[in-house]
């Protein structure tokens, strides 16, 4: 559909920008506290909430206080939180064993959450970096990170989360024919509501340094992800990734990072019109913190402003750590 409008002065576009009543009239887009997804950092521990430096107003807790934040979301609103597990680093192995442990911080933090706090759903996260002693989402041999070897385990690791209650599973790992595997094992065993929300145009991107500083995984990985994560050069590639992990069984797609990506988000949209999310990661989160920390912006409306591109790009809902600020200013 073309665009018309009418000539000057019959059209006067500022008519329809004079008040708000009739700014809210014609606004085209809106966010609300239905969109976010809560991304939160467990540790080991009882009583602990330690700050994340790179990420301020982000902390790491222990299980308990996990709960009690999913208690807080939840009486906010927030549909979802995400789990992302620190792991001690005597725990990461070259099997990453641990990430398929029934009790392992995750499984433990969602088995917590959902006694608790039933209404709220838990979404895991589906890649090898917390677990593994070379900080990568697959197996490493010889230099390689290898496929299919790792995509056994991610599949070992996506059951174990389903086991332990996770309403939605998220594959960040970006390895081949994975959420296909997952798909079939998840139904094998009996998880058939269990929802697959694949991390399917994920970008290897420098936005993601604070995350690794989070989860512990800065100092351990050798190398980078570039060999599995997409070429942020490339568009049609991430087209297709979300088309292959929608024919083999992923209920909702992301893209990821977010705000660099607003153009592969709005592809999607048109392209698929499937379920549709985006991660503002860890690094948009800190430029914003840190320009607002030293007065150069208003951290407030960038953040509002900032979710709000998320909705106009077509995006059905948003991974953000701004989510309990922003559905609080949301609710007034
Ligand atoms: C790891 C994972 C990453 C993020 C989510 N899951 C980092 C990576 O791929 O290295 C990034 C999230 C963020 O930066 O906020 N599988």
């Amino acid at each position: 559909m073309k665009p018309t409008i009418a000539p000057f002065p019959l059209a006067r576009p500022r008519r329809s920008r004079r008040t708000e009543a009739i700014r809210s009239l014609v606004r085209e887009n809106a966010l609300s506290v239905n969109d976010l997804i809560w991304p939160v950092f467990v540790r080991d521990g009882e009583g602990i909430e330690e700050p994340v430096p790179s990420m301020p107003g982000v902390i790491r807790r222990s299980v308990d206080k996990i709960v009690e934040a999913a208690r807080e979301a939840a009486d906010l609103g927030i549909p979802v939180i995400c789990l992302f597990p620190y792991t001690d680093p005597s725990l990461k192995t070259e099997d990453c064993a641990e990430a398929w442990s029934p009790d392992n911080l995750s499984n433990r933090a969602t088995g917590a959450i959902k006694q608790a706090v039933p209404e709220i759903a838990v979404m895991t996260d589906v890649a090898l970096d917390p677990y593994n002693i070379n900080g990568h989402d697959g197996y490493v041999v010889d230099g390689e990170i290898v496929n299919d070897p790792s995509v056994e385990a991610l599949v070992k690791m996506a059951v174990a989360q389903a086991e332990a209650g996770a309403d939605i599973i998220g594959p960040s790992d970006m390895m081949d024919s994975r959420i296909g595997a997952m798909r079939q094992a998840l139904e094998a065993a009996g998880h058939q509501h269990t929802l697959l929300l694949s991390y399917a145009a994920k970008y290897a991107s420098a936005f993601y340094g604070p995350f690794r500083d989070a989860v512990g995984a800065s100092g351990a990985l050798k190398g980078d992800k570039k060999t599995y994560q997409i070429d942020p050069a490339n568009s049609n590639e991430a087209l297709r990734m979300i088309e292959r992990d929608l024919n083999e069984g992923a209920d909702m797609v992301m893209v990821k990072p977010g705000m660099p990506y607003l153009d592969i988000c709005r592809r999607v949209k048109d392209t698929f019109g499937v379920p549709t999310y985006a991660y503002q990661v860890s690094g948009e989160y800190a430029m914003i913190q840190a320009a607002a920390q030293n007065g150069w912006i208003d951290g407030d409306k960038v953040m509002v402003e900032s979710l709000m591109a998320f909705k106009r790009a077509g995006c059905d809902g948003i991974l953000t750590y701004f989510a309990p600020a922003v559905a609080k200013a949301i609710n007034g």
